[in-house]
């Protein structure tokens, strides 16, 4: 059977250390679906790193771990993460496998997810600028190159019939940047990519599964990014729901056992649109300075607010949630006063449905209020030392969801999780 461990919000809610975590009850870890655009934090000997392409589980030395066919791989990328991990004494030969269906991202199509961005002026998504939305546009276009391609004597060729698609779309936005040097780290990065373990990703994870292995799928960015269900056009192009491992590994659904849902206590965002709750003021920069929201791929400072139970709760129903990890309880220790969104008010009508569109409508949350736990919660290690109002707020939650906390995520450290009974 496989599990899944995904966000529930707008990304960034701790997946990698969650799936870090357990990562030692798996045989294999597979990423399906988004790329460089993710950034995963883990802790190894407390030294800090951030994985954008390779599954969180690399570390364990005992795990495997699959770059599936619904991600998207820029080499170059890929090049320096292998060099990071492997400074660790992990054997990546051993233990990292590329699904021959990825598709490639061209240095071309990060020049078109900027000189898109630029044309979008005010309006634009705040993409990560890693190629990221071209490259799917090339994959549902069918024009796209993939990492079985590589091996091609005419590989070159198709590159070159390609970027020159690409440099006629630049040409209409009057891009005009010298792209050489990035040319030449996609094609030292193609040669290192060339002599990794490149598979037929569905056979791998197939032939594992049949074996009796525990597979665990792990999600980049959020369910509100998702390019069906998220804050359109405001999203990724991938799905990152549970339907995207299907596709984006080559599992079939009823394989699909358990689904890990990560949230924060509270919630963030990177980028541009709509953001019910965020709160764009002192209590807003307090969650942005105590949590330390920073992005961990492109540095931006993340938009905070409460937590929002109407979108929480529309994520648990698209993607089959079966528990929650609840993550950065600690950055709350210090609040007086928590809100947790229970409703919209959209355009002068409650609901507690998320709208078609959350742009061009008035949206006001509403709120209930609860009372903080003001201790330090960082050093709990047990269900029952968690404090009474603690146990109050993810109370109201479990109730709301009708799914529940079963973790609650207390530092950014490997041990820093409290499991519920
Ligand atoms: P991801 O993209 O979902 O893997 O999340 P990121 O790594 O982008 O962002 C999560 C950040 O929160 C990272 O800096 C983590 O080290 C940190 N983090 C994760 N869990 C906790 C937690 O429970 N408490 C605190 N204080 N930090 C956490
Ligand atoms: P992880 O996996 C948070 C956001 C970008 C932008 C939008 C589209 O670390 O949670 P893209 O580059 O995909 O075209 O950008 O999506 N975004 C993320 N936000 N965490 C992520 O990944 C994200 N990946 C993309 O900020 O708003
Ligand atoms: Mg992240």
């Amino acid at each position: 059977m496989i599990d899944v461990i995904l966000g529930l919000q707008w990304g960034d809610e701790g997946k990698g250390k969650i799936v870090d975590f357990f990562a030692s009850d798996y045989d294999v870890i597979a990423r399906f679906q988004g790329g460089p655009n993710a950034g995963h934090t883990l802790y190894v000997d407390n030294t800090k790193v951030v994985l954008h392409q390779i599954p969180s589980g690399v570390f364990h030395s005992n795990t495997i771990n699959l770059i599936g066919n619904g991600v998207v791989l820029d080499p170059v990328t890929l090049k320096r993460e292998c060099d990071t991990v492997s400074s660790f004494g992990i054997d990546l030969k051993k233990n990292l496998f590329v699904a021959e269906r990825t598709h490639l991202i061209l240095p071309t199509h990060r020049a078109l997810d900027k000189a898109s961005e630029i044309s979008k002026g005010h309006d634009k998504i705040g993409s990560t600028l890693k190629g990221i939305g071209p490259t799917y546009m090339d994959k549902t276009g069918r024009n796209g190159l993939r990492v079985g391609d590589l091996v091609r004597s005419d590989f070159r060729t198709a590159y070159d019939k390609l970027s020159k698609k690409h440099w006629q779309l630049l040409d209409g936005y009057s891009f005009d940047e010298d792209i050489s040097a990035w040319e030449k780290e996609f094609f030292d990065g193609v040669e290192f990519l060339k002599g990794l373990n490149i598979v037929s990703g569905e056979y791998f994870i197939n032939d594992h599964l049949s074996a009796g292995k525990r597979i665990l799928a792990e999600g980049a960015q959020g369910s509100m990014l998702d390019i069906d269900f998220g804050t359109f056009p405001f999203v990724t192009s991938s799905n990152t729901i549970t339907a995207g491992v299907c596709s984006g590994l080559g599992v079939a659904p009823q394989k699909i056992k358990d689904v890990l849902g990560v949230t924060k206590a509270y919630c963030t965002r990177v980028g541009g649109g709509p953001f019910p709750t965020e709160l764009e003021d002192s209590i807003g920069e307090e969650l942005r300075k105590i949590g330390n929201e920073f992005g961990a791929t492109t540095g931006r400072p993340r938009r905070c607010g409460w937590i929002d139970l109407v979108a929480l709760k529309f994520a648990c129903m698209i993607n089959g949630v079966t528990k929650i990890v609840m993550t950065k309880a600690d950055v709350l220790d210090s609040f007086d006063e928590l809100q947790v969104c229970t409703a919209y008010k959209a355009d002068g009508n409650n609901t507690e449905e998320v709208p078609y569109q959350m742009t061009g409508i008035n949206l006001e949350p509403m709120y209930k209020k609860f009372k903080g736990w003001k201790i330090d919660s960082s050093v709990l290690k047990v269900e029952k030392e968690l404090p009474a109002a603690m146990q109050q707020y993810v109370g109201f939650i479990n109730q709301y969801l009708g799914v529940k906390v079963n973790y609650i995520s207390n530092g950014p450290g490997r041990d820093q999780i409290v499991s519920l009974s």
